[in-house]
């Protein structure tokens, strides 16, 4: 199955996904609303059409790849419904368990079948993203030849529907924790005398325990000011508040993911949501010594 791959949303992760699954050989078409992302879909090598409803008509497999879950909400009620019975929804959003849930009930009434699909990685290794998957086993066995020929390295499978949506949002708690503590610890550091960039290099080198790949990406690009946008720091503060109303709704304790939120809106605040996460330490250095 999945001759047919049909691609809603093209921006960061749609936009490469699309082009992948393009330049692997399979017949393609992709939609979004934003003219600029259809344009730059179509330079990639991707057919593109303005059209959603027509882009899922004759789909085997569609890949949905959306900011938020009022966008998953949206085109499972509009355009996922009008897809062939036997089709399979595979959601990279991060979005929240309950959306999840409730897209697969309402697209199961059509007979197309809706697994959360989110992506651990990043835009740049798409080709060997992780794929957390909540949904029917034999269906995502279906599909895996599929994702593993384009976006990913591995399809795993978490649990029913809303799993991966938990596991995606757990990780992006500690992203947004690591994002958090870089920026304040650069800070601190060159409210104390030492140089940002000294402090990024000599613990990067360094082998120290606290050395994460996350740090080795982001902390270079706060200390040089460079915030073009990998991963949006809207959305990594929509992933954060996702996380905190799944704490707050099953009793688990979150101080962390409170702080991280917090944080997260005051970049928000000082107009850095579209720049990348990273740019949250332009917002630190802004910051008073009060807080
Ligand atoms: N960028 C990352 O590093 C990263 C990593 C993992 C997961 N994610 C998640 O993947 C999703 C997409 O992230 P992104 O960085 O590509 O965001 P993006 O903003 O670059 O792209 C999202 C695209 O969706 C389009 N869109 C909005 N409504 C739509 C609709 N109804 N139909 C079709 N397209 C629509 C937008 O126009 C935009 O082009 C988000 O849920 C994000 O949290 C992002």
């Amino acid at each position: 199955m999945a001759a047919q791959i049909r691609v809603l949303g093209l921006g960061t992760m749609g936009g490469r996904s699309a082009a992948r699954a393009a330049s692997a050989g399979y017949d393609v078409r992709g939609f979004d609303p934003s003219p600029a992302a259809r344009e730059a879909a179509e330079a990639a090598g991707v057919p593109v059409s303005d059209d959603a409803a027509s882009v899922v008509a004759d789909a085997g497999l569609i890949l949905v790849s959306v900011p938020k879950p009022e966008h998953v909400r949206a085109l499972a009620a509009e355009v996922l419904v009008k897809a062939p019975a036997g089709a399979v929804v595979i959601d990279l959003s991060t979005i929240d368990p309950g959306t999840a849930r409730t897209a697969a009930a309402e697209l199961a009434e059509h007979g197309v079948t809706y697994v959360d699909a989110p992506v651990l990685g990043r835009p740049a290794t798409c080709g060997s993203w992780t794929l957390v998957c909540g949904g029917p086993a034999g269906v995502i066995d279906t599909v895996r030849p599929a994702l593993t020929s384009t976006v990913a390295a591995r399809v795993v499978r978490v649990g029913e529907t809303g799993a991966g949506s938990v596991v995606k949002i757990a990780n992006n708690l500690m992203f947004g924790a690591i994002n958090a503590i870089t920026a304040e610890a650069i800070t601190l550091c060159e409210r104390n005398g030492v140089d940002g960039r000294t402090f990024v290099e000599t613990v990067a080198e360094s082998g120290a325990a606290t050395v994460s790949n996350l740090f080795k990406e982001i902390a270079p690009k706060m200390v040089s000011g460079d915030d073009d946008p990998a991963f949006a720091l809207e959305l990594l503060a929509k992933d954060n508040r996702l996380a905190l109303e799944l704490a707050e709704s099953s009793g688990s304790p979150a101080p962390l993911a409170r702080a991280i939120v917090d944080v997260n809106e005051i970049g928000l605040d000082h107009g850095l949501g579209t720049r990348d996460s990273g740019a949250l330490a332009r917002a630190y250095a802004e910051f008073g010594g009060g807080r």
